[in-house]
Formats: structure tokens, C-alpha cells, sequence
């Protein structure tokens, strides 16, 4: 089966990395949306334009189902796309259920792009999960550039994250939910900064689950898979480009077993 996946950027990789593992044999397309990225600090309305934009052709390329691996779109858009496609289209969802779930008496911080953190979509799931009273919420939108121009490790990066963690008593949470899939390229730095007791939970596993039951997508492990990268539109087939998306594929492996 052919399954699409798209973000805004190298986030979606972390979700479709997973389902590689998961669903080997299948077809996989991965749409970044290079042009348009960052989209956390844009419009609604543009949002859900690069989103129809990017499902749309996906399907033209004969995706039978649309992984939308990124928290933004799937909170500006999700509602949009679903009406406009016949496909079944899976968004994410912050890991916040997993993390009330913990009972651990302690605090839940969600990070994720603006857009995210100011969603009625987020609110939703919150009140939904009896998670309100218990959940703090942090928009940090560098992490995207960051993460886009493959900085990691840098002064740049720890300042930022301390000084915008700061802000909270991290003493206090027992769970630190990455509400943006770019951000799971930062769980050996942000692990660094919590407390030993605080776990970090992501969306992947869930968003993977719903992909195999709505699609019936299936493993065939004695088939290899076939990936197709795209940036906006434009198919990635340069050594270069495809060495340095090798580089994010690496990390994501280490950052993986970090939790
Ligand atoms: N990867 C994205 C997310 O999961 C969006 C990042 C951005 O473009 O701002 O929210």
C-alpha cells in the first residue's frame, strides 16, 4: 500500500521512521512543505491551504491513506481535510492521554509550535482527558528552525531550552508531552533539563496504531519499502539532499530510545 505522510518540514520523519519500522514492504512518500515551513507561526486559514495543497498531491500519487505527521496542520486542518478527501487521513495527537494515564500525582507540560498551544483542538483534548487543572502549556517555535537547519547540540539550542523551561518548576512534572514532531529531535538535551522523574512522551505510536486500523495497511516483511521524498512538490533525488535527510533518519534512531 502506498501511504503518504506530511509536515511541514523534517518533523514527520520521527512518525514515518516509526511506521517504516512497523509496516515494512509498504510504499512510503514523505511531503515536507520546505517553501512554506515554519507553520506554527502562520495564519489558520494558510495553514489549511498548504495542508489541501500537500494531501492533494500526495493522493495524486496514489496514497491510499495520508499520515498529516505534523501537530500544527492536524490542529489547523485536520477537520478540512477529512471533509475534502475520501482517503482516511490520520492526524496527531499530543501524547497527553498517555500521560494523565501515569497517575503520578505530578504535572504534565505540553511544548508544541503556537498554533498548537493556542488550538481549540489542544483544549478540547484537555478538558476531554480531565487534563486542565493538571497540564501547563509552552509554545517554543525555534525549535523548528533549529531543528530545519539541523542544529542540535548548540549553545543556541540549551540556552533557549533553559531559559524558556525556567519558567517552570520542573520539580513539579511527572510528564513533558512533545506536542510537535520536530521536537523529537531534542529529547537528548530536553532530557538533560528535567527532572530525572519527568518522562517524554510522544504522539507516534498512537498515530501509528490509528494508520494500521483505518488503512489496513499491513507488514510484509519479506518485501523491502520503497520511500520517496518531496519537498514541496519537488522530488528530492540529489545525493546531497538525500545524504542530509540519511543525517535526520541517524538521529531520530538515537533520540528514539530516549524517554
Ligand atoms: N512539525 C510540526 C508540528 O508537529 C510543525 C512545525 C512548524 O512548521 O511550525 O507541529
Amino acid at each position: 500500500m502506498k501511504i503518504g505522510f506530511f509536515d511541514s518540514g523534517i518533523g514527520g520523519l520521527s512518525v514515518m521512521n516509526e511506521a517504516i519500522r512497523q509496516l515494512s514492504g509498504n510504499e512510503f512518500l514523505f511531503f515536507a512543505d520546505k517553501k512554506n515551513v515554519p507553520y506554527g507561526t502562520k495564519t489558520k486559514d494558510e495553514v489549511i491551504n498548504f495542508s489541501i495543497e500537500a494531501v492533494s498531491f500526495l493522493i495524486d500519487l496514489g496514497a491510499k491513506a495520508v499520515v498529516v505527521a505534523c501537530n500544527t496542520a492536524t490542529s489547523a486542518a485536520i477537520v478540512e481535510l477529512r471533509a475534502k478527501f475520501s482517503v482516511p487521513i490520520i492526524g496527531m495527537e499530543p501524547a497527553v492521554k498517555r500521560a494523565v494515564s501515569l497517575k503520578d500525582g505530578k504535572k504534565t507540560l505540553v511544548i508544541a509550535t503556537p498554533i498548537t498551544i493556542a488550538g481549540q483542538k489542544l483544549h478540547e483534548l484537555l478538558v476531554r482527558t480531565n487534563a486542565s487543572e493538571v497540564a501547563d502549556l509552552l509554545a517554543l517555535p525555534r525549535l523548528v528552525e533549529f531543528a530545519e537547519s539541523y542544529e542540535f547540540e548548540s549553545r543556541r539550542v540549551r540556552e533557549y531550552l533553559k531559559s524558556e523551561l525556567a519558567k517552570f518548576d520542573l520539580s513539579e512534572y511527572g510528564s513533558l508531552v512533545l506536542g510537535c514532531t520536530h521536537f523529537n529531535y531534542f529529547k537528548d538535551t530536553l532530557r538533560e533539563i528535567l527532572a530525572p522523574q519527568t518522562k517524554i512522551l510522544d504522539g507516534i505510536d498512537g498515530t501509528i496504531k490509528r494508520l494500521k486500523s483505518e488503512s489496513g495497511a499491513v507488514s510484509l516483511a519479506d518485501k523491502s519499502s520503497k520511500v520517496e521524498y518531496f519537498y514541496s512538490k519537488q522530488k528530492v533525488n540529489q545525493r546531497k539532499e538525500l545524504d542530509r535527510l540519511a543525517m535526520y533518519l541517524k538521529r531520530l534512531d538515537v533520540m528514539r530510545e530516549i524517554e
